[in-house]
C-alpha cells in the first residue's frame, strides 16, 4: 500500500501541491487524472523521492521514504519500476542496453545469455523484439514509449509508475499498453499508479480513479463512483473528454 498523506510542495512561489492525500491499495490499478500542469508528474516523481516534498509523508508498505538513508532508498527503490513521460532511454545506448540498464546496474546481473533472454522476452511483452539492436534515435515516439515499458518492468516490480504511458499513441497502441498494464497486475499482482489525461485508457484499466485539481485530490473512488461524481471539476473533465455514463461519445 502506498499512503501520501498532506503532501506539500512549491517551486519558488508556484504551489504545486497543496496538501495531496491519498491512499494506492495493493495489486490494484490506481488511475490518477489531471490537466496538463497541474502537478501529476510532480506528485509521481515525489513516490519513489525523485523529489522531496516540502511537507508530508509518503508510506510505502508501511516504510516512510523520507527517513530511508541513501543505500536503503537505492535498495528500496528495487521495488518500483517507473516509466517516465518522455521515455528517458538513454540516447547512446542500444534498445536492448536500455533494457538491460537496471538488470546491470541494479541486480548486478553479469551473465550475457541470461540478460539477453530476460531483454528479449520484455521487448516481445511491449511488440518490439524486432527493435532490440536499433538506437533511441531510429525510433518513433510510440516505440521508445514501449522500450520505456519494457526497461519499466525488466526487474518485475511489485510497484510500477506509469507517467502517461498512452498519450501520443495510436489507439491500437495505446490498447495494447492498456492490455498490458492488466497482464502485469493479473499475472505479478503488479500495484499500478498511472498519471494521465487519457480517459479513455484510465476507465479501461483503472480499479481506482482520482483527480487532482488545485494541489489537491478533489475526488477518488471506483470508475463507477468517480463517473458519477458531482464535483464540477470532474464534471468539466470528464464533459471534454466526451464521457457519458462511462461511454466515449463523440
Ligand atoms: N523542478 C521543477 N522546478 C520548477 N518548477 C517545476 C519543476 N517541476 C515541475 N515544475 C512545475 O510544476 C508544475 C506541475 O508540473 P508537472 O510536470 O507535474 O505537470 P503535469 O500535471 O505532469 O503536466 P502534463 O500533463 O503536461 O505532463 C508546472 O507548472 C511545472 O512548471
Ligand atoms: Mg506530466
Amino acid at each position: 500500500m502506498i499512503e501520501l498523506i498532506d503532501l506539500h510542495k512549491s517551486f519558488g512561489t508556484q504551489r504545486v501541491l497543496r496538501g495531496v492525500n491519498l491512499t494506492i491499495p495493493d495489486g490494484k490499478i490506481t488511475v490518477i487524472l489531471g490537466p496538463s500542469g497541474t502537478g501529476k508528474t510532480v506528485l509521481l516523481r515525489h513516490i519513489i523521492r525523485l523529489v522531496l516534498p516540502d511537507r508530508g509523508t509518503i508510506r510505502v508498505d508501511g516504510v516512510e521514504m523520507g527517513k530511508l538513508k541513501s543505500q536503503e532508498l537505492n535498495e528500496f527503490r528495487k521495488r518500483f519500476g517507473m516509466l517516465f513521460q518522455q521515455a528517458a532511454l538513454f540516447d547512446s545506448l542500444t534498445v536492448e542496453e536500455n533494457v538491460a540498464f537496471p538488470l546491470v546496474e541494479h541486480f548486478k546481473e553479469r551473465d550475457p545469455v541470461r540478460v539477453a533472454a530476460t531483454v528479449r522476452k520484455k521487448l516481445e511483452l511491449v511488440g518490439l523484439a524486432e527493435a532490440i539492436h536499433k538506437m533511441p534515435s531510429e525510433l518513433s515516439g510510440g516505440m521508445r514509449k514501449r522500450v520505456g515499458l519494457a526497461r519499466a518492468i525488466v526487474l518485475e516490480p511489485k510497484i510500477i509508475l506509469y507517467d502517461e504511458p498512452t498519450t501520443g499513441l495510436d489507439p491500437i497502441t495505446a490498447a495494447a499498453i492498456d492490455n498490458l498494464i492488466l497482464s502485469m497486475q493479473k499475472t505479478f499482482s503488479v500495484t499500478s499508479v498511472i498519471i494521465s489525461h487519457d480517459v479513455v485508457s484510465a476507465f479501461r484499466v483503472a480499479d481506482q480513479v482520482a483527480m487532482l485539481h488545485d494541489g489537491c485530490i478533489v475526488e477518488c473512488g471506483a470508475p463507477k463512483d468517480f463517473q458519477r461524481s458531482d464535483h464540477p471539476v470532474v464534471r468539466e473533465f470528464l464533459k471534454a473528454a466526451h464521457v457519458v455514463n462511462g461511454e466515449v461519445h463523440r
